[in-house]
Protein backbone atom coordinates (compact mmCIF):
# COMPACT_ATOMS: atom_id res chain seq x y z
CA UNK A 1 0.00 0.00 0.00
CA UNK A 2 1.07 3.50 -0.22
CA UNK A 3 0.26 4.23 3.50
CA UNK A 4 3.53 6.05 4.91
CA UNK A 5 5.48 4.77 1.96
CA UNK A 6 7.14 8.37 2.50
CA UNK A 7 7.64 8.57 6.24
CA UNK A 8 10.62 9.99 6.85
CA UNK A 9 11.43 11.04 3.95
CA UNK A 10 12.25 15.11 3.29
CA UNK A 11 10.22 16.45 0.08
CA UNK A 12 10.44 19.70 -1.49
CA UNK A 13 7.52 20.67 -3.99
CA UNK A 14 7.01 23.88 -6.28
CA UNK A 15 4.25 25.33 -6.90
CA UNK A 16 2.08 27.91 -8.84
CA UNK A 17 3.89 30.55 -11.43
CA UNK A 18 6.57 32.94 -10.44
CA UNK A 19 5.48 36.75 -11.27
CA UNK A 20 8.29 39.29 -12.15
CA UNK A 21 7.54 42.49 -11.45
CA UNK A 22 7.44 44.99 -14.01
CA UNK A 23 6.53 48.43 -11.35
CA UNK A 24 5.31 48.64 -8.04
CA UNK A 25 1.53 47.57 -9.76
CA UNK A 26 2.26 45.31 -12.87
CA UNK A 27 4.07 41.84 -13.63
CA UNK A 28 4.92 39.79 -15.84
CA UNK A 29 2.94 36.09 -14.96
CA UNK A 30 1.27 32.96 -16.39
CA UNK A 31 -2.23 30.72 -15.69
CA UNK A 32 -0.53 28.48 -13.03
CA UNK A 33 -3.18 28.04 -10.22
CA UNK A 34 -0.78 25.86 -8.27
CA UNK A 35 -3.39 23.35 -7.77
CA UNK A 36 -0.50 20.70 -9.72
CA UNK A 37 1.57 21.40 -6.86
CA UNK A 38 -0.74 21.60 -3.95
CA UNK A 39 -1.95 18.21 -4.60
CA UNK A 40 1.74 16.80 -5.19
CA UNK A 41 2.25 18.97 -1.55
CA UNK A 42 -0.90 16.90 0.23
CA UNK A 43 -0.19 13.47 -1.23
CA UNK A 44 3.31 13.17 -0.08
CA UNK A 45 2.06 14.61 3.40
CA UNK A 46 -0.53 11.87 3.66
CA UNK A 47 2.13 9.30 2.61
CA UNK A 48 4.03 10.36 5.89
CA UNK A 49 6.57 12.77 4.63
CA UNK A 50 7.74 16.07 5.77
CA UNK A 51 6.55 18.36 2.52
CA UNK A 52 8.39 21.95 2.04
CA UNK A 53 5.85 23.42 -0.11
CA UNK A 54 7.73 26.25 -2.29
CA UNK A 55 4.64 28.14 -3.63
CA UNK A 56 4.41 31.29 -6.02
CA UNK A 57 1.21 33.73 -5.31
CA UNK A 58 -1.82 31.44 -5.90
CA UNK A 59 -5.48 31.88 -4.64
CA UNK A 60 -5.33 27.98 -2.77
CA UNK A 61 -5.28 28.09 0.97
CA UNK A 62 -1.87 26.57 2.29
CA UNK A 63 -2.51 23.23 3.21
CA UNK A 64 -2.41 21.99 6.56
CA UNK A 65 0.93 20.17 7.78
CA UNK A 66 2.97 21.53 5.15
CA UNK A 67 5.91 23.41 5.71
CA UNK A 68 4.74 27.08 3.51
CA UNK A 69 7.42 29.15 2.22
CA UNK A 70 6.05 31.58 -0.27
CA UNK A 71 8.11 33.88 -2.81
CA UNK A 72 6.96 35.45 -5.90
CA UNK A 73 9.61 35.79 -8.02
CA UNK A 74 12.02 33.16 -10.44
CA UNK A 75 14.81 34.39 -7.95
CA UNK A 76 13.10 34.13 -5.03
CA UNK A 77 11.96 30.48 -5.91
CA UNK A 78 15.81 29.66 -6.78
CA UNK A 79 16.72 30.85 -3.28
CA UNK A 80 14.44 28.87 -1.37
CA UNK A 81 15.09 25.91 -3.20
CA UNK A 82 18.58 26.28 -2.60
CA UNK A 83 18.54 26.44 1.28
CA UNK A 84 16.45 23.28 1.71
CA UNK A 85 17.87 21.02 -0.70
CA UNK A 86 20.94 19.90 1.48
CA UNK A 87 18.68 17.49 3.55
CA UNK A 88 15.70 16.66 1.03
CA UNK A 89 15.05 13.39 -0.56
CA UNK A 90 13.40 14.54 -3.59
CA UNK A 91 12.44 17.59 -5.18
CA UNK A 92 9.02 17.81 -7.69
CA UNK A 93 9.31 21.08 -9.61
CA UNK A 94 5.52 21.92 -10.58
CA UNK A 95 6.03 25.32 -10.44
CA UNK A 96 5.47 27.32 -14.13
CA UNK A 97 9.34 29.32 -13.50
CA UNK A 98 9.22 32.45 -15.85
CA UNK A 99 11.90 31.66 -18.07
CA UNK A 100 12.48 35.72 -17.97
CA UNK A 101 12.07 39.07 -16.35
CA UNK A 102 12.05 42.55 -16.46
CA UNK A 103 15.66 43.94 -16.94
CA UNK A 104 14.63 46.62 -15.01
CA UNK A 105 12.20 47.32 -12.14
CA UNK A 106 10.42 50.76 -12.03
CA UNK A 107 10.42 53.02 -8.92
CA UNK A 108 7.04 54.35 -9.73
CA UNK A 109 4.12 53.61 -11.69
CA UNK A 110 5.03 53.62 -15.16
CA UNK A 111 2.01 56.36 -16.90
CA UNK A 112 0.69 55.82 -20.16
CA UNK A 113 1.17 59.26 -21.27
CA UNK A 114 5.12 60.10 -21.09
CA UNK A 115 5.77 63.84 -21.05
CA UNK A 116 8.40 66.41 -22.31
CA UNK A 117 9.32 66.52 -18.37
CA UNK A 118 10.67 62.70 -18.65
CA UNK A 119 12.30 63.93 -21.66
CA UNK A 120 10.16 60.89 -23.41
CA UNK A 121 7.88 61.58 -26.18
CA UNK A 122 4.23 60.28 -26.03
CA UNK A 123 3.98 57.14 -28.17
CA UNK A 124 1.52 54.42 -28.84
CA UNK A 125 3.53 51.16 -27.84
CA UNK A 126 5.88 50.33 -25.28
CA UNK A 127 7.86 47.81 -24.99
CA UNK A 128 9.29 45.81 -21.54
CA UNK A 129 13.06 44.38 -21.92
CA UNK A 130 13.53 40.70 -20.28
CA UNK A 131 16.62 38.98 -19.26
CA UNK A 132 16.59 35.48 -18.81
CA UNK A 133 16.18 34.12 -15.30
CA UNK A 134 18.20 31.22 -13.73
CA UNK A 135 16.84 27.88 -14.78
CA UNK A 136 16.36 26.65 -11.31
CA UNK A 137 16.54 22.44 -12.18
CA UNK A 138 19.18 22.99 -15.12
CA UNK A 139 21.57 24.56 -12.09
CA UNK A 140 21.08 22.19 -10.11
CA UNK A 141 22.15 19.70 -12.34
CA UNK A 142 25.12 21.88 -13.05
CA UNK A 143 25.73 21.72 -9.25
CA UNK A 144 25.48 17.97 -8.70
CA UNK A 145 27.59 17.06 -11.80
CA UNK A 146 30.78 19.72 -10.32
CA UNK A 147 30.47 18.63 -6.81
CA UNK A 148 31.51 21.57 -4.47
CA UNK A 149 32.57 23.34 -7.84
CA UNK A 150 29.29 24.02 -8.74
CA UNK A 151 28.48 26.69 -6.48
CA UNK A 152 30.92 28.87 -9.08
CA UNK A 153 29.22 28.33 -12.06
CA UNK A 154 25.44 28.63 -10.85
CA UNK A 155 23.53 30.32 -8.28
CA UNK A 156 22.46 26.96 -6.33
CA UNK A 157 24.99 26.22 -3.45
CA UNK A 158 25.03 22.38 -2.36
CA UNK A 159 27.35 21.99 0.30
CA UNK A 160 26.85 18.15 1.03
CA UNK A 161 24.16 16.42 0.01
CA UNK A 162 23.04 14.01 2.91
CA UNK A 163 20.86 11.44 0.17
CA UNK A 164 20.61 11.13 -3.36
CA UNK A 165 18.36 13.50 -4.52
CA UNK A 166 15.46 12.45 -6.81
CA UNK A 167 14.88 15.07 -9.43
CA UNK A 168 11.27 15.36 -10.81
CA UNK A 169 10.56 18.01 -13.60
CA UNK A 170 7.11 18.70 -15.59
CA UNK A 171 6.72 20.51 -19.34
CA UNK A 172 3.99 22.44 -20.21
CA UNK A 173 4.15 22.20 -23.85
CA UNK A 174 1.81 23.04 -26.87
CA UNK A 175 3.37 21.40 -29.43
CA UNK A 176 5.77 18.59 -30.27
CA UNK A 177 5.49 17.00 -26.81
CA UNK A 178 7.73 13.87 -26.93
CA UNK A 179 11.01 15.50 -28.34
CA UNK A 180 10.52 18.58 -26.17
CA UNK A 181 9.73 16.07 -23.01
CA UNK A 182 12.93 13.94 -23.98
CA UNK A 183 15.20 17.20 -24.65
CA UNK A 184 14.50 18.68 -20.92
CA UNK A 185 14.34 15.28 -19.17
CA UNK A 186 18.10 15.06 -20.52
CA UNK A 187 19.12 18.52 -20.47
CA UNK A 188 17.88 18.92 -16.78
CA UNK A 189 19.28 15.81 -16.14
CA UNK A 190 15.96 14.56 -14.31
CA UNK A 191 15.01 11.00 -13.14
CA UNK A 192 11.41 11.67 -14.16
CA UNK A 193 9.59 14.32 -16.52
CA UNK A 194 5.62 14.74 -16.30
CA UNK A 195 4.78 16.69 -19.91
CA UNK A 196 1.13 17.95 -19.42
CA UNK A 197 -0.61 19.15 -22.95
CA UNK A 198 -1.62 22.38 -22.19
CA UNK A 199 -3.36 22.72 -25.74
CA UNK A 200 -5.88 20.65 -24.20
CA UNK A 201 -9.02 22.29 -22.35
CA UNK A 202 -9.43 19.25 -19.88
CA UNK A 203 -5.24 19.61 -18.78
CA UNK A 204 -2.51 21.70 -18.24
CA UNK A 205 -3.21 25.26 -16.34
CA UNK A 206 -6.00 25.90 -13.96
CA UNK A 207 -7.46 22.64 -14.89
CA UNK A 208 -8.87 20.26 -12.08
CA UNK A 209 -7.70 17.48 -14.15
CA UNK A 210 -4.07 16.67 -16.25
CA UNK A 211 -3.11 14.09 -18.95
CA UNK A 212 0.30 13.57 -18.76
CA UNK A 213 3.18 11.58 -19.87
CA UNK A 214 5.89 10.48 -17.70
CA UNK A 215 9.32 10.00 -19.13
CA UNK A 216 11.70 7.61 -16.76
CA UNK A 217 15.42 8.59 -16.97
CA UNK A 218 15.99 4.99 -18.66
CA UNK A 219 13.99 6.29 -21.64
CA UNK A 220 10.65 4.27 -20.58
CA UNK A 221 7.22 6.51 -21.35
CA UNK A 222 4.26 6.07 -19.97
CA UNK A 223 0.74 7.77 -21.23
CA UNK A 224 -1.80 7.85 -18.19
CA UNK A 225 -4.89 8.97 -19.01
CA UNK A 226 -7.34 11.68 -18.03
CA UNK A 227 -7.31 12.24 -14.08
CA UNK A 228 -7.51 14.19 -11.42
CA UNK A 229 -4.63 15.78 -10.32
CA UNK A 230 -4.77 14.45 -7.25
CA UNK A 231 -4.87 10.84 -9.34
CA UNK A 232 -2.01 12.80 -10.96
CA UNK A 233 -0.04 13.28 -7.93
CA UNK A 234 -0.40 9.56 -6.55
CA UNK A 235 1.13 8.36 -9.94
CA UNK A 236 3.95 10.24 -9.56
CA UNK A 237 4.94 9.87 -5.90
CA UNK A 238 3.96 6.20 -7.02
CA UNK A 239 6.93 5.99 -9.19
CA UNK A 240 9.11 8.46 -7.26
CA UNK A 241 8.96 5.82 -3.95
CA UNK A 242 11.30 3.01 -5.80
CA UNK A 243 14.03 5.61 -6.49
CA UNK A 244 14.57 6.17 -3.12
CA UNK A 245 16.98 5.49 -1.36
O1 LIG B 1 -0.72 25.09 -11.44
P1 LIG B 1 -1.76 24.42 -12.32
O2 LIG B 1 -2.82 25.38 -12.80
O3 LIG B 1 -2.33 23.20 -11.65
O4 LIG B 1 -1.03 23.92 -13.66
C1 LIG B 1 -0.02 22.94 -13.58
C2 LIG B 1 1.11 23.22 -14.57
C3 LIG B 1 0.58 23.12 -15.99
C4 LIG B 1 1.72 24.60 -14.33
C5 LIG B 1 2.18 22.11 -14.28
O5 LIG B 1 1.60 20.85 -14.47
C6 LIG B 1 3.42 22.27 -15.16
O6 LIG B 1 3.48 21.81 -16.27
N1 LIG B 1 4.45 22.95 -14.61
C7 LIG B 1 5.68 23.28 -15.32
C8 LIG B 1 5.40 24.40 -16.25
C9 LIG B 1 6.66 24.89 -16.89
O7 LIG B 1 7.06 26.00 -16.65
O8 LIG B 1 7.31 24.07 -17.69
P2 LIG B 1 8.65 24.42 -18.46
O9 LIG B 1 8.64 23.50 -19.60
O10 LIG B 1 8.78 25.88 -18.74
O11 LIG B 1 9.80 24.05 -17.44
C10 LIG B 1 10.35 22.74 -17.35
C11 LIG B 1 10.75 22.40 -15.94
O12 LIG B 1 11.86 23.23 -15.53
C12 LIG B 1 9.66 22.60 -14.90
O13 LIG B 1 9.76 21.58 -13.95
C13 LIG B 1 10.00 23.96 -14.30
O14 LIG B 1 9.56 24.07 -12.97
C14 LIG B 1 11.52 23.98 -14.40
N2 LIG B 1 12.09 25.33 -14.57
C15 LIG B 1 11.63 26.14 -15.56
C16 LIG B 1 12.19 27.39 -15.74
C17 LIG B 1 13.22 27.81 -14.87
N3 LIG B 1 13.77 29.01 -15.00
N4 LIG B 1 13.66 27.00 -13.91
C18 LIG B 1 13.12 25.74 -13.75
O15 LIG B 1 13.55 24.98 -12.88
Amino acid sequence: GRHGDLAGRRVIVTAGGTQEPIDPVRYVGNRSSGKMGYNLAVEARDRGAHVILVSGPVALPPPFGVEMHLVETAMQMRDAVSDFITDADALIMSAAVADFRPTRVAEQKIKKLRTEATGQHREDEFSIDLVANPDILGELALALKGGHAGEQHTGISIPQLKRRLIRVGFAAETEHLVEHAQAKLQRKQLDLLVANDVSRTDSGFGTDTNKVLIFHADGAMEDLPVMPKTGVAAAIWDRVVPLLG
